[in-house]
């Protein structure tokens, strides 16, 4: 294997700054440097490995791996070297978490593409774990894992097959990716979705398995847009190359059947052991049905509310005991023109019985917080 996986250590300091463009949150800090995905019996882990020993059955030596880059990255490196124009919404702090306005936590691991090729590397795998800004559901989690892939060709290669080098590169692309999804879920029918766009990459393709009967997204990817490949890597403008991005979480919570991404960071025994290193036909029984309880809010918007700035609050007031927090109706004043909100936080435990006594607490901590940071008014 190549790069070691020691630990990451980021203090506190580097990451909550006193910047007017910081946005990263205490228990976003509190995250880092977790590296589920090292660990070989959690499921992430369990992934990982599974498409790592794909890619070295299928080209043994070949990848280098990377498991341990920093998740604080340069705004240039998360987005100008992959060509994000400078409007783009994933630049925006309502979904990206800022330390400075010069530095992020990486919101995909595409941010060391353009690096690792300027460090001479032409194939390459990167697992961490990486950052946004989102809403509160069964699906999303402001922190979780992908794995980055990229490999660069040689004319002899395309000249070989007689092709031309986009057209091979995206061959050789759809070729590994099935063969990476019959890996990971068995025979299952694969399709290509080509209207997907990506600014690293052109043509841009999204990978669709039918699983249980429906279809399923499971990772973007492309051939890499060739003005990445001319600047970052010697003699790159000749060369050609294809790149991917998968979400772990994702492909987890469908290859063992869990139905929430915040079982992921449960150290309870129940959810633990239930996972093998090496084994991907687990399927993961669930040990709680434990009651959800709802509370709604309402009040006037302000300048400063988004969806994501109240989800922050929910999650930095409630934990992961914030199950999804849901719009359930929305209305205009006719007269002074105001817009008032009303919402659904749902919460539960996956571990233990909630008291009302403390999700009353936790609520009017909620309902306190989002008028003192976001300036709503309640209702
Ligand atoms: N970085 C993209 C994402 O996070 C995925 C991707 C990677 C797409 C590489 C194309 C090539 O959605």
């Amino acid at each position: 294997m190549g790069a070691a996986a020691a630990a990451t250590v980021v203090k506190k300091e580097d990451v909550i700054t006193s910047h007017p463009q910081n946005n990263v949150s205490e228990n976003i800090f509190l995250k880092i440097g977790t590296n589920l995905h090292h660990r070989p019996d959690h499921p992430l882990g369990i992934i990982k490995n599974a498409i790592f020993d794909y890619f070295e059955q299928k080209n043994p030596g070949k990848f280098r791996k990377f498991d341990d880059l920093y998740p604080v990255v340069k705004v240039t490196q998360n987005f100008d070297e992959l060509l994000i124009p400078a409007d783009h919404v994933s630049r925006s702090p309502n979904d990206t978490y800022y330390v400075s306005d010069e530095a992020v936590l990486r919101c995909h691991t595409s941010a060391h593409q353009a690096q690792l090729l300027r460090e001479g590397n032409a194939a390459f795998l990167v697992t961490g774990d990486v950052y946004r800004r989102d809403t509160v559901d069964a699906t999303h989690y402001p922190v979780f894992h992908q794995m980055e892939g990229v490999r660069v060709f040689e004319p002899e290669e395309w000249e070989g097959a007689g092709l031309d080098p986009t057209e091979y590169a995206e061959r050789e692309l759809r070729a590994e990716l099935e063969g990476l999804a019959k890996h990971l879920f068995g025979d299952v029918e694969c399709r290509w979705d080509t209207a997907a766009t990506f600014p690293f990459t052109d043509p841009s393709i999204e990978l669709e398995i039918l699983y249980n009967g429906e279809w399923l997204e499971v990772l973007g990817c492309g051939v890499m847009q060739q003005s990445i490949l001319e600047d970052n890597l010697a003699a790159g403008g000749g060369k050609k190359a294809w790149a991917f991005g998968l979400g772990l979480e994702r492909l987890a919570m469908v290859l063992f059947n869990i139905p929430d991404i915040r079982l992921f960071w449960s150290e309870d025994e129940r959810f633990l052991k239930q996972f093998k290193a090496g084994d991907l036909t687990t399927t993961f029984q669930s040990f709680s049905k434990f009651p959800p309880c709802y509370k709604d809010m309402t009040f006037w918007l302000s300048d400063e509310f988004t969806e994501n700035n109240l989800c922050e609050i929910v999650r930095g007031v409630a934990g992961d005991i914030a199950e999804e927090v849901k719009l359930i109706d929305e209305f205009t004043h006719p007269k002074h023109g105001r817009t008032s909100n009303c919402f659904r936080i749902t919460y539960r435990s996956m571990e233990r019985s909630l008291t009302d006594e403390e999700i009353n607490k936790i609520q009017d901590q909620v309902r306190a917080d989002a008028v003192t940071k976001l300036g709503v008014e309640l209702r």
